[in-house]
């Protein structure tokens, strides 16, 4: 996207920053994130949003920013808590250090006239997530909103300077998105973002870079690749889409997979790797052990199908993006225990032959990508699945007959959810398996079988996840018809637990 009129979003490391960026392209404006070493090379904004961040400003190594050269853009500035702090002290105000920290609700008063808080109510809830705060403000600082005990808990520089000492980002404050919107409407026109615009300049960008050359992506079936390898296709590329069939699918997953490519009219080579992955898998039940087996299995699978490969296209989103970005060193010295393989792609960024056109893109925003290039619902509303596939959700070593009763089960609780309209009401739903054999009794004899074990979550993001509270009669028709049908199961449990301190996979 042009880098004009946007919303520049400079980043002092808050876990929260992401957010911003997205709730402002919720409100309808093209928003980015710069790390604060590109400052002030960030095209030019319309308007410009200080992030918070974990550092104190009276730390000697405190983030700090050229501020010349931000009041020399001309364009309203909004500092968020560490960066409001930063703008008082560069109006000429101080900050008070505290090693107490407020993290929680607080009420915002907000002051009689002032644009931002227009239409907020008085008594709303925000929150809270700082140690420092203001403290002697500048002569030219206004203070526009205060917390329930009169704290000033936000303030005007001049006329277009902003700050706020809480999180407008986070949903538990409840009209943070009032206040950003009323912000974003201090600043002149800002560059609209729409997904339809986003996509023609996503694939006219893809026909510049690419021309002739042929890319090779892999694909899982799953939500980015799929939209990655339709975007392509929509494009003009010539592309080789390849799924590696690890054997670690759901069932019937191949077959759907590549009948609704076929159904998008692009075509995929399914390497069929099933039992060489089996092959590598026998006799390990080290969870670690399966992961790094499978995960270095893949990338020579892969790698060996792909052969030549002039360009490579990953389905890397803008999550991913600032995640590595953040970890570039640790991720750097990860890198090196992998693989040879990994050193290949590398090699091929190096030379700018890696294309990943979902890279400013959260996870709801290519799913709306994907419904403009005409992907179908239940494909972009797919639930996640793991890259080690069954495998995590079958503990202990890994065998074919093991995975067909999952492969079983997990059918019939996703059949059952979908019969009775919960699969979309969940993040993540499935069957596992437990390796334990109990005693049951199945007609005249006693059994002596394994359980399943079924799991559905809700979530926002898989850091955190809580257990839903299905319907009975879902649970009840799930588990009859798992005892009846599923040979080798003699127990169906439902599992409790809330991530943390459970994970949503098993392994
Ligand atoms: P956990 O089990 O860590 O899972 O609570 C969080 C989310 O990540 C998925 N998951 C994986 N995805 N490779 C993946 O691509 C993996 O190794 C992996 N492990 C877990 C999991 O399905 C859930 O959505």
């Amino acid at each position: 996207m042009q880098e004009i009129n946007h919303v520049a979003v400079l980043d002092f490391g808050s876990q929260y920053t992401q957010l911003i960026v997205r709730r402002v392209r919720e409100l309808g404006y093209f928003a980015k994130l710069y790390a604060l070493e590109d400052f002030p090379n960030i095209g030019k904004p319309g308007a410009i949003i200080l992030s918070g961040g974990p550092k104190s400003t009276s730390e000697p190594d405190a983030p700090d920013l050229d501020f010349e050269a931000l009041k020399g853009f001309g364009v309203p500035v909004l500092g968020v808590c560490y960066g409001m702090q930063l703008l008082n002290i560069k109006f000429g105000g101080s900050v008070k250090a505290s090693n107490r920290r407020e993290y929680g609700p607080a009420t915002l008063v907000p002051g009689e006239s002032s644009g931002l808080y227009e239409g907020v109510s008085k008594d709303s809830q925000v929150w809270m997530s700082h140690s420092d705060t203001v403290e002697n403000l500048p002569a030219c600082a206004v203070v526009i909103a205060a917390n329930q005990h009169g704290t000033p808990v936000s303030l005007k520089w001049g006329e277009s300077f902003y700050g706020i000492q809480f999180h407008p980002e986070v949903t538990h404050s409840h009209e943070g998105n009032r206040i950003l919107h009323n912000f974003l409407l201090t600043a002149g026109e800002l560059e609209p973002f729409h997904i339809e615009d986003f996509k023609r300049e996503l694939i006219e960008g893809i026909k510049q870079t690419v021309g002739s050359k042929q890319v090779v992506c892999g694909v899982s079936g799953g939500v980015d690749s799929t939209v990655l390898a339709v975007l392509l296709h929509e494009a003009g590329v010539n592309v080789r889409a390849i799924y590696v069939d690890h054997g670690l699918m759901r069932k019937d997953e191949t077959a759907e997979v590549q009948n609704n490519f076929h159904r998008m009219g692009v075509e995929i080579e399914t390497i069929d790797a099933s039992e060489r992955f089996l092959g590598a898998l026998a006799g390990v039940a080290d969870p670690e052990a399966k992961r790094k087996i499978i995960g270095e299995l893949f990338i020579d699978t892969f790698w060996d199908a792909v052969g030549d490969a002039e360009m490579l296209a990953q389905g890397t989103l803008y999550p991913d993006v600032i995640e590595s970005a953040s970890n570039a060193k640790s991720k750097a010295s990860k890198i090196k225990t992998h693989h040879n393989r990994v050193d290949r792609i590398l090699e091929l960024q190096a030379q700018g032959k890696v294309l990943e056109p979902l890279a400013e893109l959260f996870k709801d925003e290519v799913r709306a990508l994907g419904a403009s290039l005409g992907i179908a619902h239940d494909i972009l509303w797919r639930h996640p699945f793991p890259g080690p596939g069954l495998a995590v959700r079958c503990p202990g070593d890994i065998t074919k007959e093991k995975l067909d009763i999952i492969r079983e089960c997990d059918a019939i609780f996703i059949g059952k959810l979908k019969e009775h309209g919960w699969y979309e009401k969940v993040w993540q739903a499935y069957a596992g398996l437990i390796p334990v054999k109990t005693v049951g009794v199945k007609g005249d004899e006693r059994s002596y079988e394994w359980s399943t074990n079924l799991r559905a979550v809700v979530s926002d993001d898989a850091m955190t996840a809580d257990w839903v509270e299905l319907p009975s009669q879902i649970l009840r028709e799930t588990s009859n018809r798992i005892l009846n049908e599923v040979r080798g199961i003699n127990r169906v449990l439902y599992d409790i637990s809330t991530k943390p301190p459970a994970s949503i996979e098993w392994e």
